[in-house]
């Protein structure tokens, strides 16, 4: 097994190639991280799963491992509770870690800025004193397109200046701040930031996907509910952008391409100390009505919607410029939109109510 742990007295990795590692993944219940425990299961690492279950089920990993045929080590810890965290290092010889862990709707975060400042920066404080401590100084960060804010021109490029609009962006902007001075300071740490374009989809099987609680904010997983019959109708957010069909254009990238852009970020940097960020978005934009179109294909039949105002804070259109992570990973996506529709429709039709065996009491229809 590679021994990519850095020591106090600063030894970098010690192999060109990555063998197997231990890898910690905070948030590993959640949507984007039981895909990247399988992906990581499937390259043949082991799996620790930190996760606190405010926004996800321990199913998933039951799921996942049905899948493997491998079982994650799971812990039930909130990354604010500082010492729970550190028993988790202390049990486990950690390699790198995958962090997911956070709040992350924008429309929350504006109505309470303390949760998620609380939420999110602390527990990313609490994790990575814990590994300083441990000696664990690899971690792949999940940060958002959302820091590009509204100024920036498109395709979005990672040298741009960020500035995201919202406090869950400046959550993950300050984040990537702290994480970029902690590898100024110290060149033993290795740190990937990930800037996830679009996220939708999930894995093929239909067994494990994105079970969003209430009403979901995103477009597929709402088009998901009102193909299933849980929701009457789409809302289209805006049908007068200066687009070609008049409707917003954003960069989908399929779960499980992005699962495997970690995995790439984390045999990249396994052998490279630094901080490094990367975009991974598919480099193409798609319409609200074209996401639309492409999922009633999958389901074979109309999806009822409408057309309505535009929604706060929305920008026309953006995509990612995804040639970094090519060049630098030899990563980029595989998966078109249809496919991502057709995937993330057969893990709603096969799970109507997610990880429920049925309608939750508070999930009535919008
Ligand atoms: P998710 O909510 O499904 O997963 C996040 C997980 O973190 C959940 O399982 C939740 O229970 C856990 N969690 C939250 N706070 C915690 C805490 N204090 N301690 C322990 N566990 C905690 O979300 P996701 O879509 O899988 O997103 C994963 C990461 O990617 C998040 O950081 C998110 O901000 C980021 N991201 C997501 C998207 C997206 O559209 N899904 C886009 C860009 C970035
Ligand atoms: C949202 C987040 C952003 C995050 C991104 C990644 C907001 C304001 N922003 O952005 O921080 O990084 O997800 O997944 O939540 N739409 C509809 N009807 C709906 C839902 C969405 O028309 O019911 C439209 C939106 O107006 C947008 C497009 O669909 O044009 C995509 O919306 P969404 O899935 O929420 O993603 P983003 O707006 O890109």
């Amino acid at each position: 097994m590679l021994q990519h742990r850095s020591t106090e007295s600063g030894v970098a990795p010690i192999s060109a190639s990555v063998g197997t590692m231990k890898i910690l993944v905070t948030g590993g219940t959640g949507y984007i991280g039981s895909h990247t425990v399988l992906s990581l299961q499937e390259a043949g690492h082991d799996v620790v799963v930190l996760d606190n279950l405010v926004n996800s089920s321990e199913e998933s990993l039951r799921r996942v491992s049905e899948l493997t045929g491998k079982t994650a080590a799971f812990h039930q810890v909130d990354l604010v509770d500082e010492p729970a965290v550190e028993a988790v290092f202390d049990q486990h010889q950690i390699d790198a870690v995958i962090h997911f862990a956070g709040l992350k709707a924008v429309g929350e975060s504006v109505q309470e800025p303390l949760a998620y400042y609380y939420n999110n920066i602390v527990g990313t404080l609490n994790l990575l004193r814990a590994m300083d401590k441990h000696n664990v100084r690899s971690i792949v960060f999940s940060s958002s397109a959302t820091v590009y804010g509204e100024h920036n021109p498109i395709p979005y490029i990672e040298k741009m200046e960020i500035g995201a609009n919202n406090p869950y962006g400046r959550t993950k902007e300050q984040i990537e701040d702290i994480l970029s001075d902690l590898g100024n300071a110290d060149d033993r740490w290795h740190i990937a930031l990930l800037r996830y374009f679009n996220p939708v989809g999930a894995h093929p099987s239909g067994r494990i996907g994105e079970d969003p609680q209430g009403i979901p904010n995103n477009l597929v997983p709402f088009i998901a509910q009102v193909a299933v019959g849980r929701r009457e109708k789409l809302m289209v957010f805006g049908g007068d952008y200066d687009t070609p069909d008049g409707t917003a254009q954003r960069d989908y990238i399929h779960v499980v391409d992005l699962a495997d852009g970690h995995v790439a970020a984390l045999n990249y940097i396994a052998e490279r100390a630094g901080v490094r960020r990367w975009n991974l978005g598919s480099g193409r934009g798609s319409s609200v009505l074209e996401v639309l179109r492409s999922f009633e294909k999958a389901v074979g039949q109309p999806i009822p919607y409408e057309i309505t105002g535009r929604r706060a804070g929305d920008l026309p259109a953006f995509w990612a410029d995804a040639s970094s992570a090519l060049a630098d990973l030899g990563w980029s996506t595989t998966k078109t939109v249809d496919q991502m529709c057709e995937d993330h429709w057969r893990w709603q039709k096969n799970n109507p109510y997610g990880y429920n065996a049925a309608e939750p009491a508070a999930a009535s229809n919008a």
